[in-house]
């Protein structure tokens, strides 16, 4: 009996570890508050909530920045990790660089430019997971 309460702890303990590790990385926090916001901005049609919107969505990419994918941070130390890295923070600053853009649409009044814009990021996002999210997220 004794032996059988020490293994269920054990298991329970084995997946609370495996819990945490799956969701929750801080990038992972990040991308959900602008997943919040992006969903959000496709809605709006008040310029100043719409440029609050996009304003906390840059915000979050801008923490998700100084941030590593779980990806990259997997691979062995060397001139691919360092390129991978590099290339991740390039295409988060193209992100925070069109979300900027997409603040001044709104406080601009140009909802037909929003629009585009929340296209564009589409395209944005695929490649983004392409290269740098693991498969089974
Ligand atoms: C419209 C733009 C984007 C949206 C709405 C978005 C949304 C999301 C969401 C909902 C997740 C899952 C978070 C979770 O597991 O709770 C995620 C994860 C992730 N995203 Fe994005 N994303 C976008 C753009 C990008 C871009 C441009 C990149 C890379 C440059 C990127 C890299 C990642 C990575 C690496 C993860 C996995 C997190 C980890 O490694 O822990 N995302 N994203």
């Amino acid at each position: 009996m004794q032996m059988k309460i020490i293994l269920f702890g054990f298991v329970a303990s084995l997946m609370s570890v495996q819990t945490s590790m799956a969701d929750d990385s801080p990038l992972a926090e990040q991308m959900d508050v602008m997943n919040d916001a992006y969903k959000a901005i496709r809605r709006e049609k008040d310029p100043a909530k719409g440029a609050a919107l996009a304003r906390e969505a840059q915000d979050a990419m801008v923490k998700a920045i100084t941030e590593t994918p779980e990806l990259v941070k997997a691979m062995a130390d060397g001139p691919e990790k360092a390129k991978a890295s590099a290339g991740y923070r390039k295409m988060m600053g193209q992100l925070i660089a069109t979300l900027a853009d997409m603040e001044l649409a709104f406080l601009d009044n140009n909802l037909e430019k929003v629009q585009e814009i929340v296209t564009s990021m589409r395209e944005m996002k695929k490649k983004g997971h392409d290269q740098f999210m693991e498969e089974d997220e």
